[in-house]
Protein backbone atom coordinates (compact mmCIF):
# COMPACT_ATOMS: atom_id res chain seq x y z
CA UNK A 1 0.00 0.00 0.00
CA UNK A 2 1.12 3.42 -1.13
CA UNK A 3 2.19 5.43 2.28
CA UNK A 4 -0.15 8.55 2.08
CA UNK A 5 2.59 9.80 5.20
CA UNK A 6 3.95 13.47 5.10
CA UNK A 7 7.19 13.63 3.60
CA UNK A 8 7.83 17.00 3.01
CA UNK A 9 8.13 19.89 5.62
CA UNK A 10 5.30 21.38 3.80
CA UNK A 11 3.06 19.19 4.73
CA UNK A 12 4.07 19.38 8.20
CA UNK A 13 3.44 23.15 8.42
CA UNK A 14 0.47 22.43 6.84
CA UNK A 15 -0.88 20.35 9.59
CA UNK A 16 0.02 22.90 11.69
CA UNK A 17 -2.28 25.30 10.15
CA UNK A 18 -4.95 23.14 10.08
CA UNK A 19 -4.65 22.44 13.61
CA UNK A 20 -3.84 18.51 12.84
CA UNK A 21 -1.69 16.83 15.40
CA UNK A 22 1.97 15.68 14.12
CA UNK A 23 3.23 12.43 15.22
CA UNK A 24 7.09 11.42 15.54
CA UNK A 25 9.29 9.01 16.92
CA UNK A 26 12.46 8.38 17.16
CA UNK A 27 13.97 5.41 15.22
CA UNK A 28 17.85 4.08 14.76
CA UNK A 29 17.08 1.34 12.35
CA UNK A 30 15.27 0.02 8.93
CA UNK A 31 12.96 -2.58 9.97
CA UNK A 32 11.86 -0.30 13.01
CA UNK A 33 11.41 2.96 10.68
CA UNK A 34 9.38 0.49 8.71
CA UNK A 35 7.14 -0.43 11.49
CA UNK A 36 6.65 3.09 12.51
CA UNK A 37 5.60 4.68 8.78
CA UNK A 38 3.42 1.69 7.96
CA UNK A 39 1.48 2.29 11.78
CA UNK A 40 0.74 6.18 10.66
CA UNK A 41 3.85 8.05 11.75
CA UNK A 42 3.94 11.73 10.00
CA UNK A 43 7.75 11.66 10.46
CA UNK A 44 10.93 9.96 11.67
CA UNK A 45 13.96 11.44 14.55
CA UNK A 46 17.19 9.72 14.21
CA UNK A 47 18.03 10.83 17.64
CA UNK A 48 21.06 10.74 19.12
CA UNK A 49 19.29 9.03 22.18
CA UNK A 50 20.55 6.16 20.38
CA UNK A 51 23.87 6.42 22.67
CA UNK A 52 21.38 5.53 25.39
CA UNK A 53 19.01 2.93 24.31
CA UNK A 54 20.93 1.35 21.64
CA UNK A 55 24.74 1.90 23.14
CA UNK A 56 23.89 1.44 26.65
CA UNK A 57 25.78 4.95 27.59
CA UNK A 58 24.97 6.98 30.03
CA UNK A 59 24.01 10.29 28.32
CA UNK A 60 24.56 11.08 23.94
CA UNK A 61 27.47 12.76 24.93
CA UNK A 62 29.55 9.89 23.23
CA UNK A 63 27.69 9.51 20.45
CA UNK A 64 29.69 10.21 16.86
CA UNK A 65 28.87 11.64 13.45
CA UNK A 66 30.58 8.40 11.96
CA UNK A 67 27.58 6.72 13.87
CA UNK A 68 24.70 9.23 13.35
CA UNK A 69 25.45 8.63 9.74
CA UNK A 70 25.56 4.55 9.79
CA UNK A 71 22.00 4.86 11.79
CA UNK A 72 20.49 7.68 9.40
CA UNK A 73 21.37 5.65 6.06
CA UNK A 74 19.56 2.87 7.78
CA UNK A 75 16.17 4.51 8.60
CA UNK A 76 16.32 5.52 5.42
CA UNK A 77 16.27 2.33 3.54
CA UNK A 78 14.07 1.28 5.97
CA UNK A 79 11.37 4.47 5.22
CA UNK A 80 12.75 5.61 2.26
CA UNK A 81 9.17 8.08 1.44
CA UNK A 82 9.51 9.59 5.07
CA UNK A 83 10.55 13.18 6.71
CA UNK A 84 13.70 12.02 8.57
CA UNK A 85 14.83 14.16 11.08
CA UNK A 86 18.70 13.66 12.23
CA UNK A 87 20.23 15.04 15.46
CA UNK A 88 23.42 16.99 15.04
CA UNK A 89 25.65 14.91 17.79
CA UNK A 90 27.73 16.78 20.57
CA UNK A 91 30.00 19.23 19.63
CA UNK A 92 29.33 18.27 16.07
CA UNK A 93 28.00 22.15 15.54
CA UNK A 94 30.24 24.16 18.11
CA UNK A 95 31.02 26.47 15.02
CA UNK A 96 29.14 27.44 12.04
CA UNK A 97 32.23 25.77 9.54
CA UNK A 98 31.65 22.41 11.59
CA UNK A 99 27.91 22.74 11.57
CA UNK A 100 28.03 23.20 7.32
CA UNK A 101 30.59 20.14 7.07
CA UNK A 102 28.57 18.00 9.63
CA UNK A 103 25.45 18.64 8.14
CA UNK A 104 26.15 18.28 5.05
CA UNK A 105 27.64 15.05 5.59
CA UNK A 106 24.18 13.90 7.55
CA UNK A 107 21.67 15.34 4.29
CA UNK A 108 24.05 12.84 1.85
CA UNK A 109 22.48 9.94 3.70
CA UNK A 110 19.21 11.08 2.85
CA UNK A 111 18.30 12.58 5.36
CA UNK A 112 15.44 15.62 5.27
CA UNK A 113 16.36 18.11 8.21
CA UNK A 114 19.12 18.48 10.56
CA UNK A 115 18.36 18.93 14.51
CA UNK A 116 20.54 21.13 16.74
CA UNK A 117 20.18 21.83 20.79
CA UNK A 118 20.44 24.96 22.11
CA UNK A 119 19.02 28.65 22.43
CA UNK A 120 22.77 30.40 22.36
CA UNK A 121 24.15 33.24 20.47
CA UNK A 122 26.62 30.77 18.49
CA UNK A 123 23.60 27.98 17.93
CA UNK A 124 21.58 31.22 15.93
CA UNK A 125 24.32 31.86 13.90
CA UNK A 126 24.66 28.29 12.44
CA UNK A 127 20.89 28.32 12.17
CA UNK A 128 21.66 30.80 9.76
CA UNK A 129 24.24 29.42 8.14
CA UNK A 130 22.79 26.66 7.68
CA UNK A 131 19.66 27.74 5.96
CA UNK A 132 20.77 29.90 3.80
CA UNK A 133 22.71 27.48 2.14
CA UNK A 134 19.50 25.33 2.04
CA UNK A 135 19.92 22.85 4.75
CA UNK A 136 16.40 23.01 6.88
CA UNK A 137 17.13 22.32 10.80
CA UNK A 138 15.02 21.82 13.46
CA UNK A 139 15.48 23.75 16.84
CA UNK A 140 15.86 21.85 20.42
CA UNK A 141 14.93 24.17 23.35
CA UNK A 142 14.21 23.09 27.40
CA UNK A 143 15.67 20.11 28.32
CA UNK A 144 18.98 19.96 26.04
CA UNK A 145 20.10 15.98 26.72
CA UNK A 146 23.65 17.26 25.40
CA UNK A 147 23.97 20.10 27.85
CA UNK A 148 22.95 17.26 30.80
CA UNK A 149 25.84 18.44 32.55
CA UNK A 150 25.26 22.21 32.20
CA UNK A 151 21.13 21.80 33.58
CA UNK A 152 23.11 19.49 36.49
CA UNK A 153 20.69 16.06 35.51
CA UNK A 154 17.65 15.79 33.64
CA UNK A 155 15.73 17.72 34.81
CA UNK A 156 12.26 19.80 33.83
CA UNK A 157 12.93 23.11 32.15
CA UNK A 158 11.41 26.22 32.01
CA UNK A 159 9.85 26.19 35.25
CA UNK A 160 10.16 30.16 36.80
CA UNK A 161 8.39 32.74 34.69
CA UNK A 162 12.01 34.30 33.86
CA UNK A 163 13.14 30.61 32.29
CA UNK A 164 9.84 30.27 30.61
CA UNK A 165 10.04 34.24 29.07
CA UNK A 166 14.10 33.27 27.96
CA UNK A 167 12.63 29.80 26.57
CA UNK A 168 10.12 31.72 24.78
CA UNK A 169 12.91 34.56 23.84
CA UNK A 170 15.42 31.94 21.98
CA UNK A 171 12.48 30.16 20.36
CA UNK A 172 11.89 33.13 18.43
CA UNK A 173 15.07 34.10 17.65
CA UNK A 174 15.58 30.79 16.67
CA UNK A 175 12.48 31.10 14.07
CA UNK A 176 14.13 34.51 13.14
CA UNK A 177 17.44 32.40 12.50
CA UNK A 178 15.68 30.04 10.17
CA UNK A 179 14.08 26.89 11.89
CA UNK A 180 11.22 25.57 10.47
CA UNK A 181 10.84 22.97 13.33
CA UNK A 182 11.11 22.96 16.96
CA UNK A 183 11.17 19.93 19.68
CA UNK A 184 10.32 21.69 23.26
CA UNK A 185 11.38 19.55 25.89
CA UNK A 186 10.74 18.83 29.37
CA UNK A 187 8.95 21.80 30.13
CA UNK A 188 5.65 22.88 32.18
CA UNK A 189 2.64 22.40 30.17
CA UNK A 190 1.86 26.17 30.08
CA UNK A 191 5.09 26.99 28.45
CA UNK A 192 5.04 24.54 25.45
CA UNK A 193 1.13 25.59 25.38
CA UNK A 194 2.17 29.56 24.90
CA UNK A 195 5.41 28.28 22.64
CA UNK A 196 3.45 26.57 19.94
CA UNK A 197 0.42 29.02 20.05
CA UNK A 198 2.70 31.86 19.24
CA UNK A 199 5.37 30.33 17.18
CA UNK A 200 4.37 30.59 13.60
CA UNK A 201 6.32 26.78 13.01
CA UNK A 202 5.10 23.47 14.50
CA UNK A 203 6.32 22.97 17.75
CA UNK A 204 7.28 18.96 18.67
CA UNK A 205 6.74 18.42 22.36
CA UNK A 206 8.19 15.55 24.18
CA UNK A 207 7.04 16.08 28.20
CA UNK A 208 5.99 19.70 27.04
CA UNK A 209 1.90 18.97 27.22
CA UNK A 210 -0.78 18.22 25.22
CA UNK A 211 -1.13 21.21 23.72
CA UNK A 212 2.35 21.44 21.33
CA UNK A 213 1.42 20.91 17.64
CA UNK A 214 2.74 16.89 17.66
CA UNK A 215 4.49 14.76 20.24
CA UNK A 216 7.83 12.87 19.99
CA UNK A 217 8.83 10.38 22.05
CA UNK A 218 11.79 7.53 22.41
CA UNK A 219 10.65 4.39 20.76
CA UNK A 220 12.68 2.20 23.24
CA UNK A 221 11.00 4.27 25.85
CA UNK A 222 7.18 3.81 24.13
CA UNK A 223 7.68 0.33 23.17
CA UNK A 224 8.85 -1.00 26.98
CA UNK A 225 12.78 -1.41 25.93
CA UNK A 226 14.24 0.89 28.08
CA UNK A 227 15.81 -0.95 30.51
CA UNK A 228 14.81 0.57 33.85
CA UNK A 229 13.00 3.31 34.57
CA UNK A 230 11.34 5.91 31.42
CA UNK A 231 10.91 9.49 32.02
CA UNK A 232 7.63 10.58 33.61
CA UNK A 233 6.57 12.13 30.80
CA UNK A 234 6.90 9.35 28.60
CA UNK A 235 4.11 6.41 28.56
CA UNK A 236 4.88 2.50 27.50
CA UNK A 237 1.95 2.05 24.49
CA UNK A 238 3.16 -1.80 24.62
CA UNK A 239 1.33 -2.51 27.07
CA UNK A 240 -2.25 -4.13 26.36
CA UNK A 241 -0.78 -4.90 22.79
CA UNK A 242 -0.22 -7.65 20.99
CA UNK A 243 2.66 -6.61 18.66
CA UNK A 244 4.92 -3.30 18.13
CA UNK A 245 3.26 -2.46 14.93
CA UNK A 246 -0.31 -1.94 17.20
CA UNK A 247 1.42 -0.20 19.98
CA UNK A 248 2.73 2.47 17.41
CA UNK A 249 -0.40 2.76 15.88
CA UNK A 250 -1.80 3.05 19.27
CA UNK A 251 0.70 6.13 19.96
CA UNK A 252 -0.07 7.56 16.45
CA UNK A 253 -4.34 7.62 17.46
CA UNK A 254 -3.58 8.77 20.89
CA UNK A 255 -1.41 11.73 20.07
CA UNK A 256 -3.79 12.79 16.93
CA UNK A 257 -6.87 12.31 18.80
CA UNK A 258 -5.39 14.57 21.54
CA UNK A 259 -5.63 11.72 24.06
CA UNK A 260 -1.90 12.00 24.24
CA UNK A 261 -0.38 13.44 26.33
CA UNK A 262 -2.80 13.72 29.66
CA UNK A 263 -4.05 17.70 29.81
CA UNK A 264 -3.62 18.66 33.46
CA UNK A 265 -4.30 22.29 33.49
O1 LIG B 1 17.74 12.21 20.73
C1 LIG B 1 16.52 12.17 20.82
O2 LIG B 1 15.88 11.12 20.79
C2 LIG B 1 15.81 13.43 20.98
C3 LIG B 1 14.40 13.34 21.49
C4 LIG B 1 14.45 13.13 22.96
C5 LIG B 1 13.60 14.52 21.11
O3 LIG B 1 16.35 14.47 20.77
Amino acid sequence: MKSTAPHTILQLQQMKNDGKKIACVTAYDASFAAQAVAAGMDCLLVGDSLGMVVQGQDSTLAVTLDEMIYHCRAVRRGAPQSFIIADMPFMSYATAEQAMANASALMQTGIHMVKLEGGAAWVFDSVTQLTQRGIPVCGHLGLTPQFVHQLGGYRQQGKTEQAANQLYAQATELVQAGIRLLVLECVPETVGKYIAQHLSIPVIGIGAGYACDGQVLVSYDMLGLTPGKIPGFAKNFMLGQACISDAFKAYVQAVKAQDFPVKNG
